[in-house]
């Protein structure tokens, strides 16, 4: 009996060392399809190079269902994934909340150079109680995508100002309409999620507002975003160029296919919709170009700075290759892949000023100067709780539930709030 028990007992723990050995990578990742799929791709070549196996979760492509989805994990302290992509917004909770594992060690006995990324990314973004705790995948901002062919059809240059824009999209819409009834002025990211405060914060800083002052004290209410407010609500019902839809549900993908189908003048999106439109089978391939956003007659050009980080859990079961897969995405070579493939822009300087990057990509070192100039959402652990409430009467705005002054109004008191009880702890 005691044999057979013995018997038992070995098999089964060879079973679970051999369960170990099998044991994979895991990787969450997310975003369009396509970028998955890229990125299956890329890491089936890591796969190669270094004989680590790796299993890639599949994330969806909205930036707080990501979040919620690892959320879950992490609280349970669960070992999958091992590592993650993370919207720079939720960089500081998950580094408050000690779920990401130091680097500092890693990166200097592989010899990564911090030097080679943007100082100001790494210093505000990826180092937490003075560790480095991520690196930047991509760094991302607004843009403005606009119909080249029927700009010059009509006699127009890319919008400088927003009533240019309001001026040019009218115009324009009525005519294209006589042939394509779907066809609107300008599409841009409207429904309840992250894109919107994205979205709203252009508007409203490019009136001169903002979400915090030089302080760091919220002004959600300060007439200038109840300006930038209102002027959104009138792109839907006042000038009628932006879709009925753009509130319940334009997101990155619907803003970008509703402009790939040619039914739109202008689109606000981030960098990564540009090789999109320009792929074989796109119907704008050609007729796109790409600009600044516009700003208020003497007002600023500006977007929000956006982007992906990768992180290792602190519970990860596998933190070793964790790191090897980290270095290998965040390495020159493949971020220079990244760039000509997807469009995302790197997060290391020493790409922009390659000769190689220069020839192909010539829009990159405007790119550049867009992201080191654009404006980073409050770096807060708690970000996504005032996110959370903006998100909500943000949208009731545009919807009409509320005006948008009474809506700002109510967001700063809810969002007072929140803030004092964190600060208190
Ligand atoms: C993009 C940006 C990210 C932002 C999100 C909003 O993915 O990179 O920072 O929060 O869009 O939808």
């Amino acid at each position: 009996m005691n044999k057979i028990l013995l018997f038992v007992l070995v098999v089964g723990l060879l079973t679970v060392q051999g369960c170990k050995k099998e044991k994979r990578l895991t990787i969450a990742v997310g975003g369009a399809p396509s970028e998955v799929e890229y990125l299956e791709r890329l890491i089936g070549e890591f796969e190669k190079e270094t004989g680590i196996h790796v299993v890639l979760r599949r994330q969806p492509t909205d930036t707080d269902q990501r979040r919620q989805e690892l959320v879950i994990a992490l609280k349970a302290r669960e070992r999958d994934p091992d590592l993650f992509l993370m919207d720079v917004i939720w960089v500081p909770q998950f580094a408050a909340s000690g779920w990401l594992e130091p680097l500092d060690d890693y990166a200097r006995e592989s010899g990564v150079e911090l030097s080679s990324f943007f100082r100001g990314v790494v210093e505000n973004v990826d180092r937490y109680d003075g560790k480095l705790i991520a690196l930047p995948l991509y760094v991302d901002g607004g843009l403005l995508y606009y119909r080249k062919d029927l700009l010059e059809k009509f006699g127009f240059s890319p919008p400088s100002t927003w009533d240019e824009l309001v001026r040019q999209a009218r115009k324009i819409q009525k005519e294209v309409r006589k042939k394509n009834p779907s066809f609107y002025g300008f599409v841009w990211q409207g429904a309840q999620y992250e894109g919107l405060v994205c979205n709203f914060l252009e508007f409203a800083a490019s009136m001169g507002g903002g979400l915090t002052d030089s302080l760091g004290r919220l002004t959600i209410d300060r007439p200038e975003n109840i300006r930038a407010l209102q002027f959104m609500r009138d792109l839907i019902n006042r000038y009628r160029i932006s879709p009925p839809n753009t509130y319940t549900e334009m997101r990155e993908e619907e803003v970008r296919l509703f402009f790939q189908r040619g039914d739109a003048l202008f689109e606000r999106n981030w960098p990564y919709a540009w090789k999109l439109h320009q792929a074989d089978d796109s119907p704008v391939r050609g007729k796109v170009g790409m600009s600044l956003l516009p700003s208020s007659t003497g007002g600023r050009h500006v977007s929000t700075l956006g982007g992906w980080h990768v992180g290792i859990s602190r519970f990860a079961d596998r933190k070793k290759e964790a790191w090897e897969l980290l270095k290998f995405l965040v390495s020159k070579e493949i971020q220079k892949r990244l760039l000509f493939d997807l469009g995302w822009n790197p997060g290391r300087r020493d790409v922009y000023g390659d000769p190689e990057v220069l020839k192909e990509v010539p829009q990159a070192a405007v790119l550049q100067s867009i992201f080191e100039k654009a404006i980073p959402r409050p770096v807060l652990p708690f970000y996504t709780r005032i996110s959370e409430i903006l998100q909500k009467y943000l949208n009731s705005a545009l919807s009409g539930d509320m005006e948008p002054d009474d809506a700002l109004k109510s967001a700063q008191k809810e969002a007072e709030v929140v803030f004092s009880l964190y600060e208190k702890r």
